[in-house]
């Protein structure tokens, strides 16, 4: 708060010192930010009267003058640059182009007419600004780990890690910076894959010092299987801080990715690829939400096997989806895939272990009516004719005979 009230009040000290024609005023130091290799403002705003001379000095030493001798220093190689018309209206504004992280530092203009002296400080920063980050799994040191990339950028930024859902196992990035000549640093980051949690969005955060804002980049791998000729859809589904994002859909056979469809969820405005318009569909009133899944109809083996990338991207964030899909050919074909065979024998025992234990039924009623007829048949009905020759209490003793020969028969 106390900041914000002392950069009013400078303000409107200057203000009010340039705007009283005080040529003996010494205003408080201004500071610039400019952007590497574009042109940048010193700004010097003085009283005009006859007779000026321009200085602009840094670090007690001269770097360009205008007036009763014109030179400039070796420093600036000929990138800077005053306006002589600008000057007699009041405006010593040095022009810098070119910027670079040497050209850093506290400059003085000292301006000197036939009515007095003006002097004022400004502290030049330089930045970098974030252009983008790549973030990519990378299988190259022997274990699956994320690797986040910026380049070129000033201060050196700050990489931080997250995933989505939020884990409890303590990510441990290893984070390389590395400056170039120009002063520019490089800031590779990379996160070693959670064990044992597939489905993870990992989420790469950069952000400088200066401010501005917060760069994201997150990724999820997966891999899919289909089947030849039936519908298949590939999931995707944005993190939740990005709103309204631009979809774009894309595949790739290991060669360039190839355009498949772009989908803007601001304006609803959908562009599909002609090869692919029937053989996909997204439901667009589902983008706004995080929903960017990919329908892929009637897919064929050749044709629309490998690498889906789905991404959702914002100023300053982008969210991909990458699925390895595999179209796998239909079970009716037994010649071509190894499965089929496989499923053929399994069929083939069944098959055959039915017919033997049908053939062991039959055999077993069979054998079952055989012994009926040869050994029971005849006993009880001689047991009959002698029980019927004995005559009277027939039922008494024929029953335990005819059950225990006649049981394991008819089971
Ligand atoms: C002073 O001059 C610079 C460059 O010559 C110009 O960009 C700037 O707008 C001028 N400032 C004012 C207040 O006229």
């Amino acid at each position: 708060m106390s900041a914000f009230i002392c950069i009013w009040a400078c303000f409107l000290l200057r203000i009010s010192a340039t705007a009283t024609a005080a040529t003996h005023d010494k205003t408080p130091d201004e500071t610039v930010t400019c952007l590497v290799s574009e042109e940048c403002h010193l700004p010097c705003m003085f009283t005009p009267a006859p007779n000026q001379s321009v200085r602009w000095f840094r670090r007690d030493v001269v770097m360009f003058s205008f007036g009763e001798t014109q030179a400039e220093s070796q420093a600036l190689a000929g990138r800077a640059t005053m306006f002589p018309p600008m000057i007699a209206g009041g405006n010593a504004t040095l022009v810098l182009r070119e910027v670079g992280l040497k050209d850093r530092g506290m400059y003085r203009c000292h301006v000197r007419t036939s009515e007095g002296e003006h002097s004022a400080k400004v502290v030049l920063k330089v930045e970098a600004l974030i252009h983008g980050l790549s973030l990519e799994l990378s299988r190259l040191s022997g274990y699956e780990e994320m690797k986040c990339t910026v380049r070129d950028v000033f201060p050196p930024p700050r990489v931080t890690w997250a995933t989505e859902p939020p884990t409890f196992e303590d990510l441990r990035p290893i984070t390389r910076m590395l400056a170039d000549k120009r002063g520019l640093y490089t800031a590779d980051s990379r996160l070693k894959v959670l064990k044992g949690q597939p489905d993870l969005i990992y989420i790469c955060k950069v952000t400088t010092s200066y401010g501005g804002p917060t760069w994201t980049s997150s990724l999820r791998e997966r891999t899919i299987t289909g089947n030849e000729g039936r519908d298949l859809t590939i999931p995707c589904f944005a993190p939740p801080y990005l709103n309204s994002p631009i979809l774009h859909w894309s595949f790739s056979k290991g060669e360039d990715p190839a355009h498949i469809l772009t989908y803007d969820s601001r304006s609803g405005h959908s562009t599909a690829a002609p090869a692919w318009e029937h053989h996909v569909e997204l439901d667009g009133f589902r983008v706004p939400f995080g929903d960017g899944s990919l329908r892929l109809m009637d897919p064929e083996h050749t044709r629309h096997q490998g690498t889906y990338s789905c991404i959702f991207s914002m100023p300053y964030n982008t969210h991909t989806e990458r699925s390895d899909v595999a179209i796998d050919l239909p079970t009716a074909n037994r010649s071509t895939s190894p499965q089929t065979s496989y499923w053929w024998i399994v069929g083939l025992v069944v098959a055959v272990t039915v017919l033997a234990l049908t053939a062991m039924l039959v055999y077993l009623r069979l054998r079952g009516n055989a012994a009926k007829s040869s050994s029971r048949y005849p006993e009880e009905e001689t047991e009959l004719n002698s029980v019927r020759d004995v005559e009277g209490e027939g039922e008494n003793s024929r029953r335990p005979a005819g059950d225990n020969n006649g049981q394991p028969g008819l089971s």
